[in-house]
């Protein structure tokens, strides 16, 4: 695809008060995992098991954000962003999931907040990326606990008490669905089970413990937004034959309904419910209501579309189409579509588009990073962004992920999303053409 518009052209098609953002999380970027009074992960534990990680890495040093707030933080300035999406890590606020608090792990959360604000940039916190600590998880049987959800309602109130004076907006959970599915049903994300009961309980712990951190975010007295972030596809059957129809429509379950249906609806699939069987979750009395109290907003994270069929049941790429490094689908008409349907089928909030992006094996030469896929991938989704805008959905703002090229789960260091690159060996930060092109696009007198 070529450009059609000039980077004024493309954003004179955003409203004045869009939200341009860059997106990380603690664990991909921070390092300093065993320092400072943090606890250590189900991430820091996941990554010692052999063969878990491609590349055999982990998140002791990563890209030693934590070492390198303030330059890191002059970066994200020198974009032109107005927001940066980031993650706090419940085990450096709270080493062993509850009880006492690390006062250096607030206080560095408290540094990137203010030096964010000092640059004029919003910070849009998120809660939970992943990093559990490892203690609730080995004492206290981790999400598969009711207990944990009141567990995580106590650390939300901590850290809104705490930042809920600074934060503009905090996600309570980002991608419940990779959590609980690729965490304990599939097994390839950390902590590594494979129990489709066990995935389907965790899924509705999260969402009760989401309740929850939003009452309690709420009670704290902050003005910040509060709401969730969810991965979500469109999955389009591979044929037109009725079985692929079948499959398409479990995955739509799967992926989409079983959260939507839930926040916006206060009702689990029946579908879904049906297949799950004996596998379906414990509910109490009154759960649902309480996962469906009005969020401020909706995150959504979209990569690519999912193409099902009986061979697979969730491909990320039909047959012969462009993919990225990660092997993911580049078709932003699917953005496109998942919004225009959420819209048609959810009484939605206004929605932020939390993350999105592409992974390809940049390099450097002569101090440039040429990554044009990556750019024409950022500016086709956004013209899809735009064109839903135009047909009335309410996308308040777009993050791409990534800021900067991190520790990528279970692939390790070899896949890179940034539109800043990390050598790793010296952990050095060059723009790549993305974040130059990026940059124009938010700061036009850079060009
Ligand atoms: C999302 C995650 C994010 C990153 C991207 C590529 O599922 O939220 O941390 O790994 O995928």
């Amino acid at each position: 695809m070529t450009t059609t518009l000039t980077p004024a052209e493309l954003r004179r098609r955003f409203p004045e008060d869009f939200i341009w953002g860059v997106a990380t999380s603690a664990f991909q970027i921070e390092g300093a995992a065993r320092a400072y009074g943090k606890g250590p992960s189900i991430w820091d534990e996941f990554c010692r098991v052999p063969g878990a990680i491609a590349d055999g890495s982990n998140g002791d040093v990563a890209c030693d954000h934590y070492h390198r707030l303030e330059s890191d933080l002059d970066l994200i300035a020198d974009l032109g962003v107005g927001a940066y999406r980031f993650s706090i890590s419940w085990p450096r606020v709270q080493p062993l999931g509850s009880g006492a608090v690390n006062p250096e792990g607030l206080a560095f959360y408290d540094r990137l907040v203010d030096g964010l604000l000092a640059r004029n940039i919003q910070p849009y916190a998120t809660l939970y990326h992943w990093d559990l600590p490892a203690e609730l998880h080995r004492c206290a049987d981790g999400w598969l606990a009711r207990d944990t959800a009141q567990r995580f309602a106590e650390y939300a109130s901590i850290v809104a008490r705490r930042l809920g004076d600074r934060v503009v907006s905090f996600a309570t959970h980002n991608e419940p669905w990779v959590t609980a599915m690729l965490g304990y049903e599939r097994g390839i994300f950390a902590p590594g089970l494979k129990d489709r009961r066990a995935a389907y309980q965790v899924n509705h712990h999260l969402l009760v413990s989401h309740a929850l951190a939003m009452q309690a975010i709420r009670a704290s007295g902050t003005e910040a937004d509060v709401g969730i972030v969810l991965n979500m596809s469109p999955v389009y059957p591979a044929t037109d034959s009725p079985l692929d129809a079948a499959h398409a429509k479990l995955e739509d379950g799967r992926l989409v309904r079983w959260y939507m249906d839930a926040l916006f609806k206060a009702q689990y699939p029946e579908d879904i419910v049906s297949y799950l069987g004996a596998d379906a979750p414990e509910i109490q009395h009154g759960d649902l209501r309480l996962i469906s109290q009005p969020c401020d907003f909706l995150g959504i994270n979209y990569y690519n579309p999912i193409v099902s069929s009986s061979e697979n049941p969730a491909a990320p790429a039909s047959h012969g189409a462009a993919v990225t490094d990660m092997g993911w689908e580049v078709a932003p008409q699917s953005l496109a579509d998942l919004l225009l349907r959420l819209n048609r089928d959810y009484p939605l909030p206004p929605v932020l588009i939390t993350e999105n992006g592409a992974a390809y094996q940049d390099q450097v030469v002569s101090g440039r990073v040429e990554d044009e896929q990556r750019r024409q991938y950022i500016e086709s989704h956004l013209m899809a962004v735009a064109d839903v805008i135009e047909r009335g959905v309410d996308v308040k703002g777009y993050f791409v992920w990534s800021l900067m090229d991190n520790f990528e789960w279970a692939e390790g260091y070899r896949k890179r999303f940034g539109i800043v690159h990390v050598d790793y060996a010296t952990l050095a930060r060059t723009l790549k053409g993305s974040g130059l092109w990026y940059r124009s696009l938010l700061r036009p007198a850079m060009t």
